[in-house]
């Protein structure tokens, strides 16, 4: 008898079993690479500025707070943190460099004077956390300190006096100061940011006008003898704008600059004005509009790349994307000023797509930071009085960690799209490394919320025997951790890929990062 109920459900399993069955398969060669060419460790930079509660109330915990402190330091903050090996940490700005003045934040904190943050939300800042508070955090994380110098509203005699403060081992009254304030040797401090968005809060200068700032500041930047040579930064363009970047590869001398940045962030809505989009509750199209904003990283990287090759074809000069995330509406009832936002799975894939980007032009790319470390933005860790929570995003930077200093290995690949609204993105995106060991490590991004991909991976040249991975997805996009579910999405053992034959066959989810191990 003709059965229009179990009809429906026998179409609906074969339906679900094509997804599998017929999904395309996907060729994948890993290729040897040259051992020259490496993944930056730089890339895996995070960045805590006076914003917020990245600083106060997130690293500086309030004294009578009941967490494990060091000082007013936040040891359950560091020791997440420094699981995931953070390269180096972006400090005091952001924006709120050039409005900083580091003479305000040293000496005996009750005579530190109360200054205004006029660029988030007027909080008033008592300075109790300042260079030297910084300088420890950054022992503590065994990270690399990177400054931003005050170009915007402060003088070349401020940041060349911060400088000798901080690097000179000379007996002048600077370093007097220093030895003073509890710090006799001196700190060797060498990433060094020469202004932050000077076409915008930094000054809103032309390219041209800055550039020529930069060389009177970077003139001043001393070497001192014992300390390692500085690495001076160029403060670089806004997203996709090539006359930035154009006008300061062809007006500084090479040999003044290691370094030059560029900022680009991910918007939902993709406009700056109205609203960004929710961090949480948003919808597919949403989603997906996120994810196609998130991959314009990859053209605009490779513009700039473009416009530094022709002035540095030897690729002397890093870029550094020391500003990129997801920049979304705050939290409803929060503070506007303060930039805090949730983070669910969604902001991984944006990680892990980000980071794929970033390792694949690891040529160029030699520096990048994550806006921001805590309770602001794209957050690796959120706080709530005592309670702490790892964030779908630190996940990644776990998983990412094993490519850190390891050797490129290119990869080879037609993604299948995925599609929405008759719209199509790449669902696939990759990158993968090879360590001091030997061990291959493979980064895989699905995108698409529905389709498994099925990769069939070649990698001529290594001679491996186990793969082993792990992976973080959860059911929906919009999942994440909330104070009474820290653990929603988590990192989970990854049993979908093996060896067969040669080669080796992964079944990757929808909507998940999967690091493998291959060796
Ligand atoms: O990360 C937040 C802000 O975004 C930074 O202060 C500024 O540099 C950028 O515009």
């Amino acid at each position: 008898m003709f059965n229009l109920k179990r009809l429906v459900a026998a179409a609906g399993f074969v339906l679900a079993a094509a997804n599998l069955t017929f999904a395309q398969t996907v060729r994948l060669t890993v290729q040897p690479g040259t051992p020259q060419l490496q993944i930056s460790k730089d890339i895996y930079g995070h960045f805590a500025e006076h914003l917020g509660r990245c600083v106060y109330d997130g690293f500086w915990a309030d004294p009578g707070l009941n967490v494990p402190k060091q000082g007013r330091i936040r040891m359950d903050i560091v020791e997440a943190l420094r699981k995931i090996k953070v390269a180096n940490l972006r400090w005091p700005g952001g924006c709120y460099a050039d409005a900083y003045h580091w003479r305000d934040g040293v000496g005996p904190t009750t005579q530190r004077p109360h200054t205004i943050n006029t660029w988030w939300g007027d909080a008033v800042e008592d300075n109790s956390f300042g260079t030297h508070e910084f300088l420890e955090l950054c022992k503590l994380l065994g990270t690399e300190p990177y400054l931003a110098a005050n170009v915007g509203s402060g003088t070349v005699q401020e940041m060349a006096n911060w400088m000798e403060y901080l690097n000179s081992n000379a007996d002048t009254p600077l370093t007097q100061q220093r030895r003073q304030n509890g710090h006799p040797e001196p700190y060797g401090v060498q990433m060094w940011g020469i202004g932050n968005e000077s076409w915008g809060c930094g000054g809103n200068m032309t390219a041209d006008y800055y550039t020529d700032v930069y060389k009177r500041y970077a003139t001043f930047a001393h070497n001192y003898p014992g300390s390692p040579k500085l690495r001076r930064i160029v403060s670089g363009a806004n997203g996709d704008d090539p006359n930035w970047t154009e006008t300061c590869m062809k007006k500084i001398p090479l040999d003044q600059m290691w370094g030059l940045t560029l900022h680009q962030y991910t918007l939902p809505t993709g406009s700056w004005s109205g609203s960004k989009g929710a961090a949480t509750g948003f919808d597919e199209t949403q989603y997906f509009n996120t994810m196609k904003n998130c991959l314009r990283m990859e053209p605009i990287v490779t513009r700039h790349a473009a416009i530094m090759d022709k002035y540095d074809p030897q690729k002397k000069v890093a870029l550094l994307v020391d500003e990129w995330g997801v920049w979304t509406d705050v939290e409803p009832g929060t503070n506007p000023g303060f930039l805090f936002q949730q983070n669910s799975l969604r902001d991984a894939l944006v990680a892990g797509t980000t980071l794929n980007i970033f390792n694949n032009h690891c040529d160029r790319v030699r520096g990048a930071n994550l806006a921001q470390a805590v309770n602001v933005l794209q957050a690796l860790v959120l706080t709530d009085k005592e309670k702490m929570l790892l964030t779908p995003t630190y996940h990644v930077f776990d998983l990412y960690q094993v490519h850190q200093n390891a050797q490129y290995l290119p990869l080879q690949f037609q993604s299948p799209d995925y599609e929405l609204n008759g719209q199509k993105l790449p669902a696939l995106n990759a990158s993968a490394s090879k360590d001091a060991s030997g061990a291959v490590h493979i980064s895989l991004v699905n995108l698409d919320t529905k389709k498994t991909l099925q990769l069939e991976t070649t990698l001529p040249g290594v001679t491996w025997k186990t793969v082993s991975g792990r992976m973080l997805t959860s059911g929906n996009v919009n999942d994440y951790n909330s104070f009474d579910k820290p653990n929603k999405v988590k990192l989970v053992a990854f049993n979908g890929a093996k060896k067969r034959g040669g080669n080796l066959v992964v079944e990757l989810p929808p909507q998940s990062v999967v690091v493998l191990e291959v060796k």
